[in-house]
């Protein structure tokens, strides 16, 4: 276990700043200078001082610190996690929608490798793609890779004409409504907050649908003192910190992504001391991937 002592020391020695996504470990969390949802990661990261990040998240949230910092050294904790969502979508399927539709925009979730976001137009996270789909002057919107936020983006937006994939994330696709309606049974004054990756039948059922930040404030600012959350539990750490008086209720099943489980402590102290991991991504797609994110800050 390292002190706040030798930590501040080598964050300085290094001249790094760490960043954290709210599903990360706990003790992960508390040691980083920011900690919060994709698109307040990408924000910060683009406005970064010092010359190296370490990024507590998984491995496009890395891509995209470099993509924005190409100059900076940006270290994963761990260089095994990964987002599996961000491996469903075939570029191939992209380049068929472009000769298909005419008047196409193609919008992809920031949970995408750095190939696919060159291929596409925009990105969007959970908490900005209604805002920014709206925005776009395009008619045919073709949503990557995630089906769920695509349908929730879709219902926001009815004037347009979407086209989906079937990409998913198997943590919020794999909940079970079952359990939802169980905890509701059990909790009946309960509200559902539920992240937009969930699958169907849990958003029909939930009373707010949001990003994990949507949902932390949500939570916060609600006279409601119950809570089922339908997303990752490692926003368990914030909603109690926020407010550890209030009940949060989570599926028994507890839904956890490992990938993102993979930043502990030591691995954040492993590569502050050591520099390893270092976020490579090919000169040539900095650019074009770049621009995708850039359209994203400029339009949310
Ligand atoms: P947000 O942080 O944008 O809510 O997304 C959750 C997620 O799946 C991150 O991988
Ligand atoms: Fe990807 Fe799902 Fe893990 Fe988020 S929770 S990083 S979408 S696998």
């Amino acid at each position: 276990m390292i002190n706040d002592e030798d930590l501040t020391a080598l964050k300085k020695q290094r001249n790094a700043v760490i960043l954290a996504h709210y599903y990360a470990a706990p003790e992960v969390q508390d040691v980083a200078d920011y900690v919060g949802d994709s698109f307040y990661l990408s924000k910060i990261a683009a406005g970064i001082k010092c010359s190296t990040i370490v990024f507590a998240g998984v491995k496009f949230m890395g891509e995209c610190a470099k993509i924005l910092n190409p100059q900076k050294d940006v270290l994963m904790p761990d260089d095994r996690a990964d987002c599996f969502m961000a491996h469903m979508i075939d570029n191939e399927f992209i380049k068929e929608c472009r000769n298909k539709f005419e008047d196409l925009a193609v919008v992809c979730y920031i949970n995408s490798t750095t190939e696919t976001k060159v291929c596409s137009d925009v990105c969007v996270t959970s908490s900005n793609a209604v805002n920014i789909v709206q925005k776009l002057p395009n008619k045919n919107i073709l949503f990557i890779p995630d089906k769920n936020l695509g349908r929730h983006v879709a219902m926001q937006v009815p004037e347009k004409n979407f086209i989906f994939n079937d990409g998913f994330c198997p943590i919020h696709e794999h909940m079970r409504i079952q359990e939802i309606l169980a905890l509701k049974k059990a909790h009946p004054n309960a509200a559902v907050l539920a992240h937009p990756e969930c699958n169907e039948e849990i958003i029909n059922t939930a009373d707010y649908i949001g990003s994990t930040s949507g949902i932390l404030n949500y939570a916060a600012q609600n006279h409601n003192t119950e809570f089922i959350i339908a997303t990752e539990i490692g926003i368990m750490h914030k909603l109690k910190l926020a407010n550890a008086k209030k009940n949060y209720y989570f599926p028994d099943t507890v839904p956890k992504c490992l990938n993102m489980k993979l930043n502990t402590l030591d691995s954040v102290v492993k590569v502050l001391k050591n520099g390893s991991n270092s976020v490579h991504v090919a000169e040539e797609l900095i650019e074009p991937a770049r621009r995708t994110l850039v359209r994203m800050l400029e339009l949310a």
